[in-house]
């Protein structure tokens, strides 16, 4: 099954997990969750997820009668949301074996990660694991897995990095969701540092030009609105970065009535934006004016102290990017004389000078750590991506073929399969070219 026979792959040792504050509910080398009681409520919130994502389970039920998947085991590292529960629940009734951490320390439903360990699967995710988020990461390892599923390459760099003869001799392949871990992806196998071949899933059609836009795009001002109930309607909303995300977000916070200005570093970015209708300023000058910041840039340190310092009172700064860079909290602490909870999510930040600023969910992911995450609805077609990924490393390796060890796109095939579903689930229907256009558009002699 695997490349090759490995002999020590797992460590069967417990390892010993401060597992942060409070209870929990475990089984030693099959789940670790907040509490399994949440199961019941976690199960519907799953059923929810499931009524609204058809492609994935369309792909579940043409794949559970074949079960392509049996004898392979996943180890993921994702959010812990009904979605993802939709696309693990879809695994396994494609014959997978899999296992499961979260890969943001507050972005687990406790009830969903509840539901999933009463339902068999290896899950170790808690909301709040700071410090055994990579303890848990090591136990979805232990199984060991023949494939990888990433959001944000830290599972990839956990398998590289401290176990890599399972990376060389037993992995077959992997894939990554996001466009962060995608550059961090790039960078490893351009220092020959990738030891098994990966798919860019974040990089298809029918994931970014969706779910980056229009589920970040939603998402984030759902977790605002939920951290803070502010009218989003006459605010200054900034937001650092118009890539797909970005863009997402100031294209609906324009659309709720906001003015919204970005930042960017990239001419052709900043010309979209303009061309948007959104302002366009440095950060130095959009931290005097701002209401409302968002950062969706995958970049470090594109808030800090002296933009905190030129913040009108009152200002709300908040990220949606992968990680907890953006904002520089090390920096705001300085300026700050002290800080409390206000509400959930939101903490009050009193200044040196006497100015108030409120920091959305420590700085992390805003739309999964205040909110639910993207709708099923783009779930859907970003986890048939995962899914279909899957399946061709796993044909791949029945066939014997051997994949580069590269970040690989994948064919627009998949783009045009999961589109085509999902307009056919949808119930819409689309006009198609005749013989004679088809013809017309293959004739390099035609002019005006
Ligand atoms: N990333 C953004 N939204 C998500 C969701 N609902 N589930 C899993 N991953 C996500």
């Amino acid at each position: 099954m695997a490349k090759k026979a490995v002999k020590t792959i797992t460590k069967k040792k417990n390892y010993p997990a401060k597992k942060g504050k409070g209870k929990f509910s475990e089984v030693q080398g099959k789940y670790c969750v907040r509490d399994i009681s949440l199961a019941k409520e976690g199960k519907m919130l799953i059923d929810w997820a499931e009524s609204r994502m058809p492609v994935l389970m369309y792909l579940r039920q043409l794949y559970s009668k074949t079960k392509p998947f049996k004898g392979y085991k996943i180890a993921g590292c994702l959010h812990v949301t009904k979605e993802t529960a939709v696309l693990i629940k879809t695994f396994e009734a494609a014959g997978a074996e899999v296992s499961w951490s979260g890969c943001n320390p507050l972005s687990t439903n406790d009830a969903v990660a509840a539901a999933l360990a009463a339902d068999g699967i290896s899950i170790y995710a808690w909301h709040g694991n700071y410090p055994d988020f990579y303890w848990c990461i090591e136990r979805t390892i232990d199984i060991p897995p023949h494939l990888t599923l990433d959001d944000g390459c830290d599972l990839i760099n956990t398998i590289h990095e401290k176990h890599s003869e399972l990376a060389k001799n037993f992995v077959i392949g992997g894939t990554e969701e996001t466009t962060t871990g995608i550059h961090r992806l790039r960078a490893r196998a351009d220092a020959k540092k990738l030891y098994y071949p990966v798919y860019a899933v974040n990089d298809m059609e029918t994931k970014w030009d969706f779910d980056n836009v229009y589920g970040t795009g939603q998402s984030t001002l759902d977790g605002i609105m939920r951290a803070t109930s502010v009218l989003l309607a006459g605010k200054n909303l900034v937001v650092a970065g118009h890539g797909h995300c970005g863009s997402g977000v100031a294209k609906r916070a324009k659309g709720m009535g906001a003015n919204t200005i970005c930042t960017e570093v990239k001419a052709t970015a900043a010309l979209k934006a303009i061309l948007e209708g959104h302002e366009i300023m440095k950060m130095d000058e959009a931290a005097k004016v701002g209401d409302v910041f968002v950062t969706a840039t995958g970049v470090k340190d594109i808030i800090r102290k002296n933009h905190f310092l030129a913040m009108k009172d009152g200002a709300v700064v908040c990220n949606t990017g992968h990680y907890d860079a953006e904002i520089n909290i090390p920096e705001l602490e300085a300026v700050s004389k002290s800080k409390r909870t206000i509400r959930p999510n939101c903490e009050e930040y009193t200044l040196k000078n006497g100015k108030k600023i409120y920091l959305l969910a420590e700085g992390r992911l805003v739309n999964l750590a205040a909110a639910e995450g993207h709708p099923s609805e783009v779930m859907d077609m970003s986890f048939a991506n995962q899914f279909m990924s899957h399946l061709k490393l796993v044909e791949a390796h029945k066939k014997g073929q051997k994949l580069p060890l590269e970040v690989m796109d994948l064919p627009v095939e998949q783009d045009e399969f999961i589109a085509t579903a999902k307009l056919k689930m949808l119930g819409k229907k689309m006009d198609k070219l005749s013989k004679e256009q088809l013809a017309y558009i293959n004739d390099y002699n035609a002019g005006t």
